[in-house]
């Protein structure tokens, strides 16, 4: 669950943080927004590669920011993404498979579009069946 109030500021500070992304080659800005459980906000945005299969996402560049910074995987409370696309923009498979690695299944994540709408689904959702352990 998130509060009306994070889940909008949230959704501000993804959309902002498109103005920051690298995306020379695809002109597809995204930026993300990463709530913490201290309430700190990190910012995420794609950051793109000549060699394209280098390109880092919005989503995983904030994920692996609050990692890098010491936080845990239970820190991690919700993440809004925003593009400038016409429908809800969501996170691709490679990002869906770190947040597997780093947040619950319960976490929302906040899709926007274009016009403002929002709708938060749950990592659950986003991946059923997850691979989440080695165990034999
Ligand atoms: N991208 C993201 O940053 N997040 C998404 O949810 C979808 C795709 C980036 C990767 C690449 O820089 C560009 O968008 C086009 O795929």
């Amino acid at each position: 669950m998130i509060s009306e109030k994070n889940k909008k500021e949230l959704i501000a500070v993804a959309k902002r943080n498109c103005e920051k992304a690298y995306a020379p080659y695809s002109n597809f800005p995204v930026g993300a927004a990463l709530l913490l459980a201290d309430d700190t906000i990190i910012d995420g945005i794609n950051i793109e590669n000549v060699s394209f299969g280098a390109t880092n996402c919005a989503e995983r560049t904030a994920i692996f920011t609050a990692i890098t910074q010491g936080y845990q995987a239970g820190d991690l409370k919700a993440i809004a993404v925003a593009g400038d696309t016409e429908d809800y923009l969501p996170p691709c498979s490679l990002c869906r498979q770190v947040m597997v690695e780093f947040c619950d299944g319960s976490m929302p994540i906040i899709l926007t579009r274009r016009n403002g709408d929002s709708k938060t689904v749950t990592l659950d959702e986003l991946v059923p069946m997850a691979f989440d352990s080695m165990e034999i």
